[in-house]
């Protein structure tokens, strides 16, 4: 496995690679890996010949009281899991080499970064998308793996990539989640002991509400109040968010029918946690 530090020589090696033939599968991360990025790997490593990794903290996706600064990092722990998998590029781009001197584009998806975490977190998926592009424009991947724990990401990112005719597919891989229940995150290691006992309560209020719709409840109004009274049963729970909106194109739904796409955000002590589940309902 190499480690590639230069836009320029991350450009040749794929260039070598793809004159040679060879398919591109791409995994973006900022690092801290867990089981869920692993999930990701597999998949990359199973459908192409070679797997591209990057491992970058992007700052223009943070808001400047967000945890930037504190975001878990261990370079040489990612590196010996990325090789274990198969992974055979590492690409780890300091901030001057993404966002030289004199930086100045950005890409704006419009309404659907307005809502649920774009809402919350303004100028997010602003940061989001214009990395994102950046990583394609460098990687050059055939396909690009994201977790769907990032509903929303993958909605903007496919957006994007359908408006600005880039061509890559963007193949979406399960939630994985710890024994029980929550959602992996590299942002779970903020949790203290109490805080991660409380933060399953994300996941119960997302099975809760799903054995509700089981049951024939079908009313988003009544849904959401269902999941407001199981999160506010937890003391060190505070909701930011509780939605349930179209999962393709995240328009508001009053009703459960089709794809719907039913997501949270939830601050457990300082530590925010996205969930979601979608309802496939005919
Ligand atoms: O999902 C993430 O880890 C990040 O948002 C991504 C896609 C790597 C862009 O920085």
């Amino acid at each position: 496995m190499e480690i590639v530090k230069s836009v320029k020589e991350m450009k040749e090696l794929i260039l070598e690679q793809k004159a040679l033939g060879k398919t591109i599968g791409f995994v973006p991360t900022m690092g801290y890996l867990h089981e869920g990025h692993i999930s990701l790997v597999k998949q990359a490593v199973m459908s192409n010949d070679i797997v591209v990794m990057s491992i970058y903290v992007n700052p223009t996706q943070f808001g400047a009281n967000e945890d930037l600064d504190k975001y878990p990092r261990d370079f040489e722990g990612d590196c010996k899991l990325a090789e274990k998998e198969g992974v055979d590029f590492v690409f780890f781009p300091a901030n001057e080499e993404m966002y030289p001197n004199g930086y100045n584009t950005y890409i704006n998806v419009e309404g659907i970064t307005e809502v649920l975490c774009g809402a919350v977190r303004p100028g997010h998926f602003r940061g989001v998308c214009t990395v994102v592009a950046k990583l394609f424009n460098i990687v050059m991947p055939d396909v690009a793996y994201f977790g769907q724990k990032d509903a929303q990401q993958v909605i903007v990112i496919k957006r994007m990539v359908s408006d600005l005719n880039i061509n890559v597919k963007v193949e979406v891989c399960p939630i994985v989640r710890e024994a029980d229940g929550l959602a992996m995150s590299s942002r779970n290691s903020y949790l203290k002991p109490d805080e991660r006992s409380a933060a399953i309560v994300l996941y119960r209020a997302l099975s809760g509400v799903k054995r509700l719709i089981e049951t024939g409840e079908s009313d988003a109004g009544r849904l959401k109040e269902h999941i407001y009274e199981i999160i506010r049963k937890e003391k060190l729970a505070s909701i930011e968010y509780a939605e349930i909106r179209n999962a393709e194109d995240l328009s508001d739904t009053q009703n459960i029918k089709g794809n719907v796409l039913i997501a949270l955000a939830v601050k457990i002590g300082k530590t925010r946690l996205i969930d979601n589940i979608i309802i496939n309902n005919i």
